[in-house]
């Protein structure tokens, strides 16, 4: 959208209620703020008081008025006689006390809770705490959180997602991974939560909340109500959580300015629970003009350009639900009915709103800017530099019991990229110009039950497409990563007949690539013929080859017409190069996705030394690679879903994740079971490999170059590789001793890991 600052890109990769008095959020008693400390040590000798009913349970983190507080929240079961929060960046030498809320659950039972808030005050801005929350009755265990910077000039990191419940919250592993490796300043999410909170007496929530502790408790947790909060008047949402300017909105409404962001959290709610009243949506919406006046003040803008606004419901979706979403007239879009008021959609594109993020669909889609079903990109080139309206991202997939929602067939013209998976998003906001968005998608399913819209084998029902499986170098794991989509049924598998690729290229680039060309269409011809036949059953893996018996035989016609009797083709290859690949993925009779191999130089070379062949050149082997990646980087980039890159190491370390990353990125909805145990053999073995053996302890193998790496080739490989490690993703040691400490990490944690997006979502 175009603004006063100069030109900003996004990249993207992928009720409230009245404020109602508090019959059941009522303010601790001065009875029991006098009485209960007298008797809370009697109260610990009861049999009918355990000591878990004063244990912090549900503790979570957000910013307070500014960045430079901080208010932490917590629950127990049975009130203390204090709340108190000690802490400190250097051991917990500061205390803070605050104060706790009874909470009265709206259920049969009428539960209660007593929800603690203390908030920490001017804080260290960029500076990590260490703290523990809680009385003399019970403490927490020890957190850390990092304070944000000061000011507008740094990059702001953070996870968005919507509708994420107590079960089948297929996100919240990989999130907690990444919160807790550091990835994110804040995480947010859009409404819907626990499925539900007020659910068997509001024990769904206290679960879903105890879930979520290992995210909220490090990073700013940052939320808006959905509609699945308003039992009882969205009671449970608004008790547990402390957003900014709470005491007076209870959570429903607010924003924060971070780094170049001003957000905007919205109760889309408040249009569709009209049981509460007008007033709640009158009141948001006269707040949110004022808000939007505030932040778009140019000399506030100049400073703080991009806008992020989020409520629960989209206003556009192409779901075939029949949500509110789905309809012309959306509520939150054009307003109530009739009357037309509290129109949101025209406020987002008076005062630019860059992006608005929504939720509630359980699914992910990614809209081109548009204002009233009006495409307003910004040029054909660049859609989202400097687009002419918002940019609607719905992000609703973190997982819950409803599984996914469904899409219409056709897809709208405004609609730019949709996917019926799990996953959430990353947002990067790098300055005040440039923004980066992704969705981390993973399709399978982890209790392997069958996908409606998949096949019996997982295999998508509407073909597979080919393979090419290339690695930049030799010795990167392309003979186990062959093997493994070699299991897959229906597969017509070419293991390197195109040995000496390079020879080919060299030769022509035409011949290598119509090579190539010829086995995933099965027009094995000519000198391609010959090459298949010459290097015999090894070629080709397959029943038909097994069984035939006599040479000639087997490599003449039949050859073929096996071959187009199967679903699909994987061509495995290695050194070729991925821009003599690039013409293929344009060509519709091949149908092609290429998986390009990669390995940290530093184990691939020196396994290639060590192997029986020519020494290659590290340099060499390193430029080819650097060009590779940077090749393979414009290609996601270009054709998205048609080119995947793998890391040999995440391989090793997490196989079975990987194997359902690279099926997923091939349409499959679970491991077919030969696959399945394809890797359980290969993978599960204590004996000790050989050079060219498949079955190995792949955890061990993941980095055991360092344990045997000389001072001579660590040298070698380390200097003329460095640009291709640290495009990996990977620390450069600088020397052999630091290479043999284990204890350093090999992952670079402030590399950009885009390319190999499946690293942050290893399951724990
Ligand atoms: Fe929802």
């Amino acid at each position: 959208m175009s603004s006063e600052v100069g030109e900003r890109s996004a990249v993207i990769a992928e009720a409230f209620p009245p404020f109602v008095r508090k019959e059941n959020v009522r303010m601790r008693s001065f009875t029991s703020w006098v009485i209960l400390p007298i008797l809370s040590g009697l109260l610990l000798t009861s049999a009918e008081n355990r000591i878990d009913d004063y244990q912090p349970q549900h503790v979570h983190i957000v910013i307070g008025e500014t960045s430079k507080d901080m208010v932490i929240t917590w629950t127990t079961f049975t009130d203390t006689p204090s709340s108190v929060v000690e802490y400190g960046n250097a051991g917990l030498t500061q205390t803070a006390t605050g104060s706790s809320t009874q909470f009265t659950d709206g259920g049969t039972e009428h539960r209660n809770l007593w929800m603690h808030r203390v908030i920490l005050k001017d804080l260290q801005p960029d500076t990590m705490y260490f703290y523990h929350c809680g009385s003399q009755l019970g403490w927490s265990e020890l957190f850390v959180f990092k304070t944000w910077k000061n000011g507008t000039d740094w990059p702001v990191s953070v996870a968005m997602y919507g509708d994420m419940g107590a079960v089948n919250a297929q996100s919240l592993p990989r999130l907690q991974e990444e919160v807790q490796r550091g990835m994110y300043d804040a995480v947010i999410h859009v409404g819907d939560f626990a499925y539900n909170m007020d659910s068997d007496n509001a024990r769904v929530g206290d679960e879903f909340m105890r879930q979520i502790q290992p995210i909220a408790a490090y990073v700013p947790y940052l939320t808006c109500p959905g509609n699945h909060e308003q039992m009882y008047n969205f009671s449970n949402y608004r008790a547990r959580f402390s957003m900014p300017n709470h005491e007076d909105t209870e959570n429903l409404f607010f924003s924060w300015n971070m780094g170049p962001v001003h957000f905007i959290a919205v109760n889309t709610e408040a249009y569709y629970f009209l049981e509460y009243g007008l007033k709640p949506l009158s009141r948001q919406y006269d707040w949110l003009i004022k808000d939007l006046e505030e932040a778009t003040k140019p000399e506030v803008r100049a400073e703080r350009p991009w806008i992020i606004l989020f409520g629960h419901r989209p206003m556009y979706c192409s779901n075939n639900d029949h949500d509110d979403c789905t309809r012309v007239n959306c509520l939150t879009r054009v307003g109530l009915p009739l009357v037309n008021l509290y129109a949101m959609e025209e406020l987002l594109q008076k005062y630019g709103v860059d992006l608005a993020v929504w939720a509630h669909e359980h699914s992910y889609e990614r809209l081109w800017p548009m204002y009233n079903y009006t495409v307003l990109n910004g040029s054909t080139e660049a859609p989202y530099t400097n687009p002419r309206a918002p940019v609607h991202i719905t992000t609703g997939s973190a997982g819950c019991d409803e599984n996914h929602d469904h899409f219409m067939p056709a897809q709208p013209d405004w609609s730019a990229f949709r996917a019926i998976d799990y996953g959430y998003t990353r947002v990067k906001i790098f300055n005040k110009t440039h923004m980066y968005w992704e969705q981390c998608r993973f399709s399978l399913r982890q209790n392997g039950s069958s996908s409606s819209e998949a096949a019996l084998d997982g295999a998508p029902a509407t073909g597979t497409p080919n393979v090419v499986l290339m690695s930049s170098m030799a010795r990167s794991g392309s003979s186990f990563l062959g093997g493994l989509l070699s299991s897959l049924p229906g597969v017509f598998y070419f293991f390197e007949p195109l040995h000496n690729i390079e020879h080919w290229h060299m030769l022509s680039p035409a011949t290598a690539r119509d090579g190539l060309r010829g086995l995933l269409t099965c027009n094995i011809t000519g000198a391609i013929r010959k090459a298949v036949r010459t290097r015999g059953k090894y070629t080709v893996y397959h029943p038909y080859t097994r069984r035939c018996a006599t040479k000639e035989a087997c490599f003449n016609s039949l050859l073929d017409e096996t071959c187009r009797k199967e679903k699909f083709r994987v061509v495995k290859t290695i050194r070729a190069r991925v821009s003599w690949l690039t013409s293929l993925l344009d060509d519709p009779e091949v149908d092609l996705r290429i998986i390009h191999l990669v390995r940290d130089p530093r184990g691939s070379v020196i396994s290639n030394w060590k192997a029986d062949w020519a020494p290659i050149s590290e340099a060499t082997s390193c430029q080819n690679l650097l060009s590779d990646l940077r090749d393979g980087a414009r290609l996601r980039r270009q054709r998205p879903g048609k080119f995947l890159t793998v890391r040999y190491e995440d391989l090793c370390l997490d196989p079975r994740l990987m194997a359902e990353v690279i099926l997923s990125f091939l349409g499959y909805s679970k491991l077919p079971q030969p696959t399945a145990t394809y890797l359980d053999k290969q993978t599960k073995t204590t004996r000790d490999t050989k050079t060219y053996s498949l079955k190995r302890d792949t955890k061990s193998q993941q980095q055991k170059w360092r344990t045997t790496i000389t001072d001579e080739e660590f040298a070698r490989i380390e200097k003329a590789c460095a640009a291709s490690i640290l495009l990996l993703g990977f620390n450069l040691f600088g020397s052999v001793e630091a290479a043999r400490n284990l204890s350093l990490p090999l992952y670079n944690s402030s590399a950009d890991h885009r390319a190999f997006d499946h690293r942050f979502c290893l399951r724990e």
